[in-house]
């Protein structure tokens, strides 16, 4: 729980300045973009991914079924705002005739998101997983979706910080800021992820044990 409350607490803290140095000069088309996709990412999807841990404050006394529908719901609420963001950047550089997905931040960007589709379609197969029960064990379809999550929300984190350490935003806020939301992010990012990964890895060995 402890650790569920300092991930709240460093989210906040990255995602309110990000807000703050993005809008004060002013709301566009572009600086929807930080707002949404900090929003998206680093708020609700780690909602999302710690809502079937030990760890979760919100959770901890929901059933098995309940858990489910929060993720999902904190899942789907994510995405919105995500694909929001998506829109609002790539509208924007069509609007003053800018090129697409030149730089490291925008490439690895565009594969996050579509990353992102695919876990949640994954997800989609994980949660009917019995009605493939003849092709692929259930467990692992489980696990697979849970590993690409990992690694979508790994490379969210990724893409955020070359977002904020962009040439646009360090003008906004000054480097010193940048480097602190960096560390930042990626404490946050630890405290998301570590009761995820360790639940896979001992669920790998369930299934492994069981061949
Ligand atoms: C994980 C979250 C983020 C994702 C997935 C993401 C994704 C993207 C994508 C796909 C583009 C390119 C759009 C195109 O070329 O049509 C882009 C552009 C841009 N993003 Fe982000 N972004 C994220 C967060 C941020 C943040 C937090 C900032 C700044 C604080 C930021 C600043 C920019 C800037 C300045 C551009 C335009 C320059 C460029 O193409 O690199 N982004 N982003």
């Amino acid at each position: 729980m402890a650790l569920h409350i300092l991930m709240r607490i460093f989210g906040v803290f990255v995602v309110a300045t990000v807000c703050f140095f993005s809008i004060y000069n002013g709301t566009t088309l572009f600086t929807l973009h930080p707002v949404l996709m900090s929003s998206g990412f680093l708020l609700l999807m780690s909602e999302a991914i710690v809502a079937f841990t030990s760890n979760s404050f919100v959770a901890s006394n929901l059933k098995y079924n309940e858990r489910l529908t929060l993720h999902w719901m904190l899942q789907l609420s994510a995405a919105t705002l995500i694909g929001l963001a998506f829109f609002s950047i790539y509208s924007h550089k069509n609007n003053n005739n800018y090129d697409h997905f030149v730089t490291r931040h925008a490439s690895l960007g565009l594969t996050t998101c579509l990353m992102l589709v695919g876990t949640m379609c994954g997800g989609i197969a994980a949660r009917y997983s019995s009605a493939f029960r003849k092709k692929i064990k259930p467990a692992l379809l489980k696990i697979i979706h849970s590993i690409v999550g990992v690694i979508t929300y790994t490379m969210a984190i990724i893409t955020f910080c070359l977002g904020i350490d962009s040439e646009w935003f360090r003008a906004q806020s000054g480097a010193k800021l940048v480097t602190i939301l960096t560390y930042s992010t990626g404490i946050l990012a630890i405290l998301a992820l570590i009761q995820p990964f360790l639940s896979i890895l001992t669920k790998m060995r369930k299934v492994n044990n069981e061949n």
